[in-house]
């Protein structure tokens, strides 16, 4: 089925008509929950922010790099980072060719600002578009995707992703006109809800769209360190031997437990790269030089990253055991979400509410991670999100009482 041009469109771009659309769903869900007092003390499941430790060796370089927070960091990355940034990608990843630290790395203050501002580099980057230019993301997706698309003075196109079609965007299901406007897409894998990992098929098959049309792929790949059977693929293990039209984002906050430290990195097309570069140096947030070099010991670790693993497989082997098939639960393929379907329960609202109140249980409600399509079907709707970030014993007694309260 080909979706439309106007099919998978949301009306309304712009800061007043986008309504609920801007908020973060972390607000709207204190809004929900504010009239409500929790029964059992209370287990936060909701928030995305890793909390197993931070590793040790992060305080020895900060405080031997300390004298550096006394200068102004350049936007591109000190160079030690670049080389340790391209050094880890082309060893974890089965590239076409290694990556150039000099040219295709740009240093980020965390993934989600690189996604904002790289939406409006995408923008002004490509060529003209036939017709007005859009930018495609999943449905739910992260809500940066949608900022910078919205900044970029772009229109946004959700892609449903659902259980039929294996919770990554439907690509055969875009038509022809739609990709003639399209500026970028973004795609994440893993998946955050669903933690669908997207195979080499899958990303061979948008890279072909890419440079037939002439857009931008913006991979958001923070979570590809977080599995628990296969590692999950880059998009720019598909990207050819240039790899034009791709940009894969990575990010220190769930791999190495830094979510606080803001460090991360854009990797690919080289002339995106300048472009995002050029852009950066006048409007985006610097990283300092310190965090810099504690993100090259990270980056050249895997021990503390492989117990990071264990850690959250202990918790997914116990939302096996607990949760069974419930809820249609499956354990992902990558990420540390769960995504439980509650329709059958009163819907995502009503659940998030009654796990709170009655169970100490805080849960986002899937559809304040997703947008109704056109036709007023929000893929989100009937979910919640758990994210298992806490320590095992938490979420197993969070996971208990969830099932005790809806079942
Ligand atoms: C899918 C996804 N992308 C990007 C980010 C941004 O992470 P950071 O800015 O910490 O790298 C997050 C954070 O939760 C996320 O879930």
């Amino acid at each position: 089925m080909a979706m439309t041009a106007s099919s998978g469109v949301a009306q309304g771009v712009g800061s007043i008509s986008a309504g609920q659309a801007e908020r973060s769903p972390f607000l709207r869900t204190t809004e929900l929950l504010a009239p409500y007092q929790p029964a059992k003390p209370l287990i936060t499941l909701s928030l995305g922010e890793p909390q197993h430790p931070v590793p040790d060796f992060v305080g020895p370089v900060l405080a031997r790099h300390i004298a550096e927070f006394g200068r102004y960091p350049l936007a591109k990355g000190i160079e030690p980072f670049r080389r340790a940034a391209a050094s880890w990608l082309t060893t974890r990843f089965d590239l076409p060719r290694p990556i150039d630290p000099e040219s295709e790395i740009l240093v980020l203050n965390g993934s989600r600002e690189g996604l904002f501002f790289a939406a409006i580099t995408a923008a002004r980057y490509v060529g003209p578009r036939k017709g007005k230019p859009a930018i495609l993301m999943p449905n739910p997706f992260y809500p940066a995707y949608g900022a910078g698309a919205r900044a970029a003075g772009c229109e946004l196109i959700y892609l449903p992703t659902t259980l039929a079609n294996g919770f990554l965007p439907d690509l055969d299901a875009l038509d022809e006109a739609t990709l003639a406007r399209t500026v970028a897409m973004f795609i994440a894998s893993p998946a955050n809800p669903q933690g669908a990992v997207a195979s080499r098929d899958y990303f061979t098959r948008l890279k072909k769209l890419a440079d037939r049309h002439g857009f931008m792929i913006l991979s958001d790949e923070c979570y590809s360190e977080i599995y628990t059977r296969h590692a999950p693929g880059s998009a720019l293990e598909c990207a050819g031997p240039d790899f034009t039209n791709v940009v894969a984002f990575q990010s220190l906050s769930k791999r190495s437990n830094l979510p606080g430290m803001r460090v991360g990195f854009a990797a690919g097309d080289r002339k995106f790269l300048a472009a995002f570069h050029e852009l950066r140096n006048v409007a985006a947030p610097q990283v300092p030089m310190p965090l810099q070099h504690v993100a090259v010991a990270a980056y050249s670790d895997e021990a503390h990253v492989e117990e990071n693993r264990r850690l959250y497989r202990i918790k997914f082997d116990l939302a096996d055991q607990i949760l069974g098939s419930r809820y249609g639960y499956a354990r992902p393929a990558g990420g540390f979400c769960v995504w439980l379907d509650v329709s059958g329960r009163g819907g995502d609202e009503a659940a998030a509410i009654k796990l709170y109140r009655d169970a100490g249980v805080r849960v986002i409600p899937g559809s304040y991670l997703s947008r109704p399509q056109n036709d007023g079907f929000n893929p989100g709707a009937g979910y919640i999100r758990l994210a298992l970030v806490s320590d095992s014993e938490s979420t197993a007694e969070a996971l208990h009482r969830l099932v005790e309260i809806l079942d």
